[in-house]
């Protein structure tokens, strides 16, 4: 493990501090809180931060844990306002919170968390609180665009990398970025950092896609085939619908624009776009992005901040979770 390695993984663990701190005691959240946080997650975006942070030279590391922790509070709100519009059973291997509190709580939980994010950011500089709020609200233009296009299989390859560059790769952009502002990053390596960050993103949602492919949630600790099942477009269903033809393209169609589709049907559906090889493809299409992003990066920075880095894009094209 590398001084680097040791630097990134100590200010985590101090974020995680911060995370639990900010939700502690709160009579909104009492347990869902600790069940929301508890439950991990990858924390990837504070990682992205402070990893940018001193990429870029940053001497106080300390001055990074809480805005680093409002990105974490920032992507549980919307995991949580997520599930109610996906409605899946599990999420992280637990209920999803809407499940096991009812979907009003789940919904004031996920605004309260949100909210509790501008606490942390209230000594943020003018120019980190515009990049927070340019990503948060790409996030949900995302969201919202991809719940528009819905049931639609006529989505264009322009409109569903549009979705996936909104809804995900934005906040992991801004979360670089925002770690190269508070360092005092130069403009181009600012803009190195935010591409990196905005291709593993990509990487990320493609990979997400795969792993909504699995046969089951045991790996993934969500259920499985929840796109085609709630007819949202994601890589491999665009991948598959492209290499299908006559009656198995019509079943993966009809079962992609039922309101709700019987569990059979889904799995049936499902083998079909397995069969496809759509989620090799997918698989191939996440590692451009990866390959991308070590491009955007270059020679810059230490090598032991870009290893550090490079592990990060690796770790997230390899997970099964
Ligand atoms: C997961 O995608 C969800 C997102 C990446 C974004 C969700 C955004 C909102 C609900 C808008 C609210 C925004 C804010 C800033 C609070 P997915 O459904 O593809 O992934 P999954 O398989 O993990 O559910
Ligand atoms: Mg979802």
């Amino acid at each position: 493990m590398s001084e680097v390695d040791e630097q990134v993984n100590e200010a985590m663990r101090e974020v995680e501090q911060v995370l639990f701190r900010s939700l502690e005691g709160s009579t909104v959240l009492e347990d869902m809180g600790t069940h929301l946080i508890e439950s991990g997650g990858k924390r990837i975006r504070p990682e992205l931060l402070i990893a940018s942070y001193l990429a870029g030279g940053g001497k106080d590391v300390s001055e990074t844990y809480k805005v680093a922790a409002a990105f974490e509070l920032i992507h549980t709100a919307s995991l949580i306002h997520d599930d109610i519009t996906d409605d899946p059973t599990l999420r992280r291997r637990r209920p999803a919170p809407h499940r096991r509190y009812g979907l009003s709580r789940a919904l004031v939980a996920g605004d309260y968390i949100f909210a509790k994010s501008f606490e942390l950011l209230a000594g943020a500089s003018e120019e980190v609180s515009r990049a927070i709020a340019e990503a948060a609200v790409s996030t949900a233009e995302g969201e919202h665009i991809e719940l528009l296009l819905s049931f639609d299989t006529n989505v264009t390859r322009e409109q569903h990398i549009d979705i996936m560059r909104k809804k995900t790769a934005c906040i992991f952009a801004a979360a670089a970025k925002v770690g190269g502002i508070m360092a005092g990053m130069d403009p181009e390596d600012l803009v190195a950092v935010e591409s990196f960050a905005e291709n593993i993103g990509l990487a990320f949602q493609v990979t997400d896609d795969v792993l909504d492919l699995e046969p089951s949630a045991a790996l993934t600790g969500k259920p499985s085939g929840m796109d085609l099942r709630e007819g949202r477009m994601n890589a491999v269903i665009y991948i598959a619908l492209e290499r299908l033809e006559g009656k198995d393209r019509d079943t993966v169609i009809r079962v992609f624009m039922a309101s709700s589709p019987s569990t059979k049907d889904v799995e049936n559906a499902l083998t079909l776009v397995r069969g496809t090889g759509a989620g090799g493809i997918a698989i191939i299409e996440a590692q451009r992005y990866m390959d991308n992003a070590m491009e955007a990066l270059g020679d810059r920075f230490d090598t032991a901040i870009r290893a550090h880095l490079e592990a990060m894009a690796l770790e997230i094209i390899r997970r099964r979770s």
